[in-house]
């Protein structure tokens, strides 16, 4: 079976940067990068050292359980941690309205934005769920006040299909409001990519 013998987060290599699993080692980097209000505009709140912790072991157990899960990019030799990019398995996917399905995210340490390091690692990860996994489509979806994660979306060739009230934060949240794009593997592939 194709299922059985495809790591769905194997180790890939882009041309600056090595995307793989996470590992304990990358702990003080998520923490450091969790801790940055500026980081974390769009997120509910910073995050302690404890809860980067328990979400780095949430994000391992879904490696394993889901066979993918946001991965870490880390700098081709230096193997310094620059943040995480990579496909994902909602938790919370019975609660959209678009679901079930596969998102790509991506969280970068503050010095590290305004280098293109983003939008380098999801291509790889984009080709790697439409022409490795073969996946039908892959969403990514960002508060509507997020333009800099809009912005890669749209570097993607991702189609904006519209607007959306995020399910797991109250009415009134000033993140409610959230954008949604997605990439079908038919526009992948209309798009010149083989
Ligand atoms: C969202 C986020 C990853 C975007 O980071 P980013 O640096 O703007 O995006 P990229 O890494 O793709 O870099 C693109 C920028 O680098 C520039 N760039 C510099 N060198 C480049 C290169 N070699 N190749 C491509 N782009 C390059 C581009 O021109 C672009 O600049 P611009 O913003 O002025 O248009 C970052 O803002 C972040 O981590 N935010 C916090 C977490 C977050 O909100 N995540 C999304 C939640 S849904």
């Amino acid at each position: 079976m194709v299922e059985a013998v495809i790591d769905c987060c194997p180790r890939l290599t882009t041309e600056r940067f090595v995307l793989r699993k996470w590992e304990a080692r990358d702990l003080d980097g998520l923490a450091e990068m969790n801790a940055d209000p500026r980081v974390m505009e769009f997120y509910p709140s910073v995050l302690s050292y404890a809860e980067s912790e328990s979400m780095l072991a949430r994000y391992m157990d879904a490696q394993q359980q889901d066979g993918v899960c946001f991965s870490v990019i880390s700098e081709k030799g230096s193997e310094r941690f620059l943040g995480y990019c990579g496909l994902k398995v909602p938790g919370y996917q019975d609660h959209l309205a678009f679901g079930p399905c596969v998102e790509i995210g991506w969280r970068l340490l503050h010095n590290e934005w305004g280098k293109g390091i983003a939008t380098e690692a999801a291509q790889t990860w984009l080709r790697f769920g439409l022409e490795t996994l073969q996946l039908n489509e892959i969403v990514s979806f960002t508060p509507i006040q997020n333009h800099r994660s809009e912005k890669v979306m749209q570097r993607l060739g991702m189609e904006r299909i519209g607007e959306f009230e995020h399910p797991m934060l109250e009415d009134g949240h000033r993140l409610k409001r959230q954008v949604l794009y997605k990439m079908t593997g038919q526009r992948y592939l209309g798009q010149g990519h083989d």
